[in-house]
């Protein structure tokens, strides 16, 4: 048996990109700062050191002589729920993946020769506050879409002979989930993109995105099963007069208010659980329970975030039936856990820490199946590093 190629893996996290490429066949190693985050990724049985990506030494020289890297630097310069100063950010990542790289192919020519970069749509967007006029005057340091063209690529194009970009939906690949992320690939030469798997509606080959009713069949157990994780209570009270749920789009208004749980009738012979959520973020505490939920079980969820802000959800509602209507009982947040399946983790994945710590780690993941997918479509594009690869793995005693 040959040995699988080895993926170095740059701002590693808990290790979501980690399982799905070795999902796909690679063997990864991946760096990541936050301590907690790192051990998630070791108790999941994969390679996580911890370090600084400042600290390149630190990266080893065989890691850096891995010939595929993949790297999901932090989103928050670019996402659209923070400043997006881009480049001015001081958490940007794009520098320490250059000089990374370079550090690398001094050690070794052949290094990195293909990158994979995962990152927030808001990297190709422009900001309205920088002046840049959607980049008619380019202010590549104080907006995103600016930077992305006139920093980012040309510095990716004066390193690999190919470079695109494209936005992918994690739906379409069967994650039950609305995330949309921008994927760069570098290489040699050009990469043959994964065709999409999933459709909102069955069509041909595709099959119908996977809902979060179907990723999160427990749920049709009763939330009292599981109350608190993290240290922290997830239950918050119904103090209004409970709606009836169960038709599509019906909307809700969310109770910020903490507190215990409400009793429902345990006994109720026809119980049921719903997932509420999505609706505008109203981007401010105050203006929280203005938020409106639709009922979402029967579509994936919408994007996973590594905050919980304000009464963001999703929920799971229970319902009884009451002379045949839904009645609401009971309504608490997702779990990391649950949240974690809707990203497409296993259920017992191994998150770590308090409810925030979890939900971070949880939130920042790229969904294994996505790079899985994009592992995969890369493996063909590798045989030629096959011979190369063995000779690497004998005299760097990489494995
Ligand atoms: C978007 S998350 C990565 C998610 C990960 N790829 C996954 O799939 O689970 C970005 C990560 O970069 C880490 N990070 C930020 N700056 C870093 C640095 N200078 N060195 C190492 N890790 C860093 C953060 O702690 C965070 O976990
Ligand atoms: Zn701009």
């Amino acid at each position: 048996m040959t040995a699988a190629v080895k993926v170095l893996d740059l701002f590693g996290g808990a290790g979501g990109a980690a399982l799905g490429l070795e999902m796909a066949g690679f063997t990864t190693m991946s760096v990541e700062r936050d301590g907690l985050a790192s051990k998630v990724a070791r108790l999941a049985g994969l390679d996580s050191i911890e370090a600084d990506i400042n600290n390149v030494r630190k990266l080893g020289d065989g890691n850096l002589r891995a010939r595929v890297w993949w790297a999901s630097p932090p989103c928050q310069p670019f996402s659209t729920s923070g400043k997006r100063k881009g480049a001015d950010d001081e958490r940007d990542g794009f520098p320490l993946v250059f000089a990374a790289l370079d550090e690398a192919r001094r050690i070794d020519p052949a290094a990195c020769q293909w990158l994979i970069i995962e990152q927030v749509v808001g990297v190709l967007q422009h900001r309205s506050k920088s002046g840049c006029r959607r980049g008619v005057d380019p202010k590549p340091g104080a907006c995103p879409g600016c930077y992305f063209k006139w920093n980012i690529l040309p510095e990716l194009d004066r390193r690999f002979r190919y470079v695109e970009a494209r936005t992918l939906l994690a739906a379409d690949y069967g994650v039950p989930q609305k995330r949309k992320r921008v994927f760069i690939v570098c290489g040699p030469a050009p990469f043959r993109w994964p065709e999409a798997t999933h459709a909102e509606k069955s069509t041909g080959d595709l099959l119908p995105w996977v809902t979060v009713g179907e990723a999160l069949p427990h749920l049709v157990e009763s939330c009292d099963a599981i109350r608190h994780e993290g240290g922290q209570a997830q239950a918050r009270p119904l103090d209004m007069p409970a709606p009836t749920v169960g038709t599509k789009g019906t909307l809700f208004t969310a109770s910020t208010t903490e507190g215990a749980w409400v009793s429902g009738d345990r006994n109720a012979s026809k119980n049921r659980m719903r997932v509420i959520g999505a609706g505008r973020n109203p981007q401010s505490k105050a203006l929280a329970h203005t938020r409106k939920f639709r009922d979402i079980s029967d579509e994936p969820s919408p994007t996973v975030c590594a905050v919980s802000v304000g009464n963001r959800g999703p929920w799971s509602v229970s319902e009884k039936q009451v002379n045949g209507e839904w009645v609401q009982l009971q309504k608490r947040r997702l779990l990391p856990r649950e949240l974690g399946v809707l990203q497409g983790f296993p259920a017992d994945y191994p998150w770590q820490g308090n409810i925030s710590q979890r939900h971070r780690q949880v939130g920042n993941a790229v969904p294994p199946r996505m790079a899985e997918v994009l592992g995969r479509a890369l493996m063909p594009e590798l045989t030629y590093l096959k011979q190369d690869r063995m000779s690497v793995d004998s005299s760097t005693g990489m494995s």
